[in-house]
């Protein structure tokens, strides 16, 4: 598919199928993910796969600092990928760490989608509780930038069309 079409009609989509996704297309996904930009080439960007029972392991995170509540949500796609922002020394800020990590995540949908995959990018309260935090072993400077749920999907979920301000409401130009 051409590139700016897939920009355009990449959606998220919150329900998928549940059935397995195969590991070889999540790493071709990982594999798009780490082509994104990074000044110094410090490849800050760092994943963690939660598939299949593997999942019970974010469910235990999620349930220790949100309650039973959270327990259930890393089950509502067969793979969640966890995307972990890690500076390194060679970085002159931060700032562009998590710039370049948030680049890998963009790459990672716009991957999905070229598979056939459904994906979502989500947040929330987890992402930043200690649950979390500590089953991935992150470091005060390092921040779990957020999760993708992936999936095939579900030919009966109604996925919302895009919906975006003009180029115009957001730019200036100096000609
Ligand atoms: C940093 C970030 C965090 C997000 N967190 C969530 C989330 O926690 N839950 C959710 O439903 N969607 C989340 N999204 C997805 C947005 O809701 C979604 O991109 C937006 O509704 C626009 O829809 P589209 O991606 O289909 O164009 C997040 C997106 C970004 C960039």
């Amino acid at each position: 598919m051409d590139i700016l079409q897939s920009i355009h009609e990449r959606r998220s989509v919150g329900k998928v199928r549940p059935d397995p996704v195969p590991r070889a297309l999540v790493e071709e996904l990982l594999e798009a993910a780490r082509w994104a930009p990074t000044h110094h080439r410090t490849e800050p960007w760092r994943f963690w796969v939660f598939s299949g029972k593997g999942r019970d392991r974010l469910a235990e995170a999620f349930a220790a600092a949100g309650g039973d509540k959270e327990r259930n949500k890393p089950y509502r796609a067969p793979v969640v990928v966890a995307v972990g922002c890690v500076p390194q020394p060679a970085a002159d800020n931060p700032q562009e760490e998590l710039l370049a990590t948030g680049a890998a995540m963009q790459n990672l949908l716009l991957a999905a989608q070229a598979k056939g995959l459904a994906a979502i990018w989500r947040s929330g309260a987890m992402a930043h509780g200690p649950g979390v935090r500590t089953l991935l072993g992150l470091a005060e400077k390092d921040t779990l930038v957020g999760f993708v749920y992936l999936g095939f999907p579900d030919p009966d979920v109604t996925v919302l069309p895009g919906r975006r301000s003009s180029v115009e409401e957001r730019t200036v130009w100096y000609e």
